[in-house]
Formats: structure tokens, sequence, C-alpha cells
């Protein structure tokens, strides 16, 4: 089955109003330049930066979605942003249980798994990252770790339409150090067969698996051109849109 490429961009704790809208601009402007583009385009600006983001992307190809969601719809969370109020602004994807978040704010699976959920119920996309540590590949766990983190993280009601998955080996975010196409296809690969068992072949033959890890425009054409690979989930390469677009060019 034929799965169409994302290419997603995960800007972190980046961008001042002028140039983040430049940014959506530029790509906003590349995309209908494009025509029928071969993939799908999403920028995740920081929380400051989504309203406007939404406002210069409305009406285009360019999707933005948010870093991260709450698990709860409203209530008493300073400081957090939940899954409807990203909807209400106009994303259409919420990145949820990246590694930074893991580490930074301890998330678990169950909780990655809840925010998941959340982001469904508003009407979004989530975005569900798993990865391994360096130390966690050197000893041998690469595969249990990412199997326990994607069936800990996986709503019930995920679906191919709802969900999207992020295989983002630590070692590799803003290292510069890229998982070979071995190392790569390996992990997508047992993850698209935990997802036939999980899911059921139609579902995980359609949910796509992206790859995140120093992806940028000298490596991305062979990780895009791997069978079990559906897009990449780009950091440092998405902040300039000559990169990010060098990318997305990359596709098959
Ligand atoms: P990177 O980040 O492309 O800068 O390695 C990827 C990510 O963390 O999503």
């Amino acid at each position: 089955m034929a799965r169409r490429i994302l290419i997603a961009g995960n800007w972190k704790m980046n961008k001042v109003q002028s140039d983040g809208l430049a940014l959506v601009e530029d790509l906003v402007g590349r995309v209908k330049g494009e025509g029928a583009a071969k993939f799908d385009m999403l920028v995740c600006p920081p929380f400051t930066l989504v309203s406007k983001a939404c406002e210069a992307a409305a009406g285009s190809a360019v999707a933005v979605g948010g870093q991260d969601c709450h698990m709860n719809e409203k209530g008493a969370h300073t400081g957090d942003t939940s899954a409807w109020m990203l909807a209400d602004l106009g994303c259409s994807y919420a990145i949820v249980g990246h590694s930074e978040r893991r580490t930074d704010h301890a998330e678990t699976n169950e909780q990655v798994r809840a925010k998941a959920e959340a982001a469904h119920a508003a009407g979004l996309i989530a975005i569900i990252c798993i990865g391994e540590t360096l130390a966690e590949r050197e000893a041998g766990r690469t595969i249990e770790v990412n199997r326990t983190q994607l069936l800990g993280s996986l709503p019930d009601g995920a679906t191919a339409d709802n969900t999207v998955i992020a295989y983002e080996p630590v070692w590799a975010i803003g290292t510069g150090v890229v998982a070979t196409p071995d190392q790569a296809q390996e992990v997508h690969a047992m993850l698209r067969a935990e997802l036939v068992s999980a899911k059921g072949q139609g579902t995980a033959d359609a949910m796509r698996i992206l790859y995140g890890g120093s992806m940028n425009p000298k490596n991305a054409a062979e990780l895009l051109a791997l069978p079990d690979v559906d897009g990449g989930l780009i950091g440092g390469a998405s902040l300039k849109a000559d990169d990010f677009w060098a990318v997305a060019q990359g596709c098959p």
C-alpha cells in the first residue's frame, strides 16, 4: 500500500515572530509553486508561534502542529496547553512523547498514550515518538525498548488516519550522527510487524512511520527510499527553508 510521505519540522524551542513567520511563508510559497507535491508538509513551531503560523499557512498545503499537548481538555495545569487549544488555533497535528519531553519532563509511556488519546479526541493526528538511547543500543536492547515504547504509548483507538509513529534514536537527535539505512529499516520493519499484531494488517500497512535524528539534505533521499520509512521528523534541518525543502526533495 502506498503511504504518503510526511515531511515534518520540529522547531523545538527556536524562533521568534520575525524569523518564524518568514519561514512558514517561505514554505507556503514553495509548496504552492510545487503544485501536486509528492509529500505532506508539516511545521511544529513553539507554542508562542502556533497561532500566527496557522494564520500564515491557512488555506495552504502546509499543516501546523504542536510539539506537545496535555492529556486533559482543560483545568488547573499552569503552563500547559491542551490538544483542544491547538485544534482551536488551526493545528492538525500534535507531537507527543518526544525524547526531550520523556527526558526533561520524565514523561512515561502511559502519559504519552494519554496525550495521544487527548490529541485524537480533539481531532488531531498524534505523532508518537519512540527511540532507544545509545546505552540501550549498545546493550543490544534496541528492539525490546522500541517495542515496549510503541505498545505502551499507542492508544487502543489509534488508526492510520489519526496516528503517525516517529522512530527517533536518541543518539541521533541533534548529534549529526544519523542511523544507517540498515539500522533505520531494521527498527521500522519491526515496528510495522508489531503494528500488524496490535492493529491488523490494513492499519499497519497504512500507518506512517517517520524516521527522525539528524536527517538532512545529504542523507534524506537514502532514508526516505527505505521500504518502511514514510517520512521524516526533522529538527535542525527544519529551521532553514532551503534545508527543509531540500530534505523534502529527497522524496522518492
Ligand atoms: P534533529 O532533531 O533533526 O535536529 O536531530 C530531530 C528531532 O528531535 O525531532
